[in-house]
């Protein structure tokens, strides 16, 4: 029999009941595959790596269905959920790091005799809590707001709409009724207090009646979407309008123009094998597609958004909140970012790209469907 842990060892080494892991058994979440001879429960390797994992997310406070879900997606496999579980951790350390920060700033004041105002008090757990940790969070994926502009603009005078791979809010446009889909546990857990209802669903079945919203949207997300064309075609069905925000993978112009792709990740382009043609896509919705040029200070930080802050891109958080770095794996990830690091030490990036100082916004591939 491979190397196995008994149920009261492996209680033991993760600090949990045995009645917990007992539970975990009969709800199928954490199953032993074997037994010892003695007929106990045995905990191979493959086991107790999912337990890690379990236990990971419920220290984060997930529910055990979120969990099962989440231990289940057959599309994430053990690295990905380490780093998850990584990027998860640290925004809490930041957040709790952000609050002290906050009670210190509040006691100070109190100390000196000075009252803070309710807006004040509120600021540690509100959203403003990022602007506390201020600089640390380069990171961040949030509301661009030239783009977010092109978006609404495009949305025309929709009043429902339903956006779709919502992930944590992003570009939701205010005052209109929104409906959310994300199909990800992790993103929807994310999603401030106050953010529109949000359905647990996918773009490619949407449980929703044909043309029930007057506009469907999609920023960033038709690409995590394994069949794509038949998502967008959902959009059509479900909504009169449709605006998306993706980019064009047929043009390789831009791919080669993009130092980052060009000169240190040549791998991004293996991830774009099998990528439908803009064409195609533009096809799914019935409408045309609009460039999008990327403002040199982007403040959304998807891939293409530091092209002209190429420190960026050392900063592990930056990298962490972008799916391509994780789906190229780490060894290409490694590799880039040490030429990258060199390169800039040197000044070798600088004078190769000495063409880009000068540029407010860059044409990157990214484009605007309209339907
Ligand atoms: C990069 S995030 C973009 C989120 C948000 N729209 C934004 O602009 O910040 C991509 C999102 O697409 C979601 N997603 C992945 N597969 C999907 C699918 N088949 N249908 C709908 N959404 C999907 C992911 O869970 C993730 O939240």
């Amino acid at each position: 029999m491979e190397e196995h842990l008994t149920v009261g060892r492996v209680a033991e080494l993760a600090g949990v009941s045995v009645r917990t892991l007992h539970h975990y058994d009969e709800i199928g979440l954490v199953r032993p595959s074997a037994r010892t001879a003695a007929g106990y429960r045995a905990y191979l390797a493959g086991d107790v790596r999912r337990l890690r994992e379990v236990l990971g997310y419920r220290r984060l406070g997930f529910g055990l269905r979120e969990i099962a879900a989440l231990v289940d997606d057959p599309t994430t496999d053990a690295v990905a959920h380490l780093h998850r579980l990584r990027g998860l951790l640290l925004e809490r350390r930041d957040r709790a790091a952000a609050m002290v920060t906050a009670i210190d700033r509040e006691l100070e004041a109190r100390a000196m005799g000075i009252e803070t105002t309710p807006e004040e008090q509120l600021t540690m757990f509100g959203a403003q809590l990022y602007e506390v940790i201020g600089s640390a969070y380069p990171a961040t994926r949030r509301t661009e707001p030239r783009i977010a502009e092109r978006i609404w603009a495009a949305l025309g005078d929709a009043r429902t709409v339903l956006d779709v791979g919502a992930g944590t809010g992003s570009y939701e446009p205010p005052g209109r009724d929104v409906t959310a889909v994300e199909p990800s546990a992790v993103m929807r857990a994310q999603r401030p207090a106050g953010a529109a209802p949000c359905v647990a669903a996918s773009a490619e079945s949407l449980p929703f009646e044909d043309l029930s919203f007057d506009a469907a949207m999609a920023v960033s997300t038709v690409h995590h979407w394994p069949d794509p064309v038949a998502g967008l075609r959902e959009l059509r069905r479900v909504a009169r309008r449709v605006v998306v925000f993706t980019y064009d993978a047929s043009s390789t112009g831009w791919r080669e123009r993009f130092w980052l792709t060009r000169d240190y990740l040549p791998e991004f382009a293996g991830l774009l094998a099998g990528w439908p043609a803009l064409a195609d896509l533009t096809q799914a919705v019935g409408g045309h597609a609009e460039p999008v040029l990327v403002p040199w200070d982007c403040s959304d930080g998807f891939f293409e958004a530091y092209w002209r802050r190429p420190e960026a891109y050392l900063d592990e958080r930056v990298r962490r909140a972008v799916s391509v770095w994780t789906r190229v794996g780490p060894d290409a990830e490694r590799r880039a970012v040490t030429s990258l690091r060199a390169d800039l030490a040197s000044g070798r990036w600088a004078e190769r790209n000495r063409d880009l100082v000068d540029l407010d916004a860059a044409e990157l591939g990214l484009r605007l469907l309209v339907a």
